[in-house]
């Protein structure tokens, strides 16, 4: 029976209605998660309905060089390189070696992997070898939230007046509206949205979700003005 109060039941069904209307059956996909559940990685790949979302983005954006920071198992990984052209380049950062392994993988496997350069090592050391190579398209930032503000003045270096950014795990179930929580990955999502908030470099919004994997959100950016803080 329909409500107007969401219950965890009523939007796993919607979101359910919704990946078997919209995404369908996607054998690359369900092996790359079945993969990443054996090799023991957490479970928090994004849903499928967001990964989807981000090869919308891709597309409509007309993207042909991305760059992610946290490939996990390279679930996202295959969506956002499904959404740019051959002569494209997905550059994802991994510190875990062990994932990039699960993520090279899935990657050759889903067919997308001679577009994907998986780079080993913490963002904070691989960001800076990218600057003054071509500018990124598209970012997507699902990595450690304590070091949101640091791949968000990454985003705007390394890319141009109209790149797309889209940073991952905004909500955490209603953290982030909590003053009083002070855990370090609720106040590095939050110093993150108050960046894309004041930071001139940026146009922001951020829209809530409730999907498979629960009560979170995604934050949707253009870059304005490129480069270094002035
Ligand atoms: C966590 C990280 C994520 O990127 C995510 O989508 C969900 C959970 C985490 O670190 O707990
Ligand atoms: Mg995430």
């Amino acid at each position: 029976m329909a409500s107007a109060t969401p219950t965890p039941d009523g939007w796993h069904a919607v979101d359910r209605y919704f990946a078997d209307t919209l995404v369908g059956h996607d054998p690359a996909l369900e092996a790359a998660v079945a993969d990443q559940r054996d090799a023991g990685l957490p479970a928090i790949e994004v849903a499928p309905v967001n990964g989807k979302f981000l090869h919308l983005l891709a597309r409509i954006s007309g993207a042909r060089r991305v760059l992610e920071i946290g490939t996990l198992g390279g679930y996202s990984t295959i969506w956002l390189a499904r959404g740019i052209p051959d002569d494209g380049r997905v550059v994802t950062i991994e510190a875990e070696p062990a994932n990039a392994a699960v993520a090279r993988a899935n990657l050759d496997r889903a067919g997308v992997g001679e577009k994907v350069d998986i780079r080993v090592g913490r963002g904070e050391h691989v960001l800076p070898q990218l600057a003054g190579e071509e500018p990124f398209d598209l970012v997507f930032i699902d990595a450690d939230k304590e070091s949101n503000v640091l791949y968000l003045d990454w985003a705007a270096r390394l890319g141009r007046a109209g790149t797309v950014v889209v940073v991952d795990n905004v909500g955490r179930g209603g953290a982030v509206a909590d003053a009083g929580e002070t855990a370090p990955h609720v106040v590095g999502t939050r110093r993150g949205l108050e960046m894309l908030g004041d930071d001139p470099r940026f146009e922001a919004t951020a829209l809530q979700t409730l999907d498979a994997k629960g009560w979170d959100g995604v934050a949707l950016a253009v870059v304005v003005r490129p480069g270094s803080v002035s």
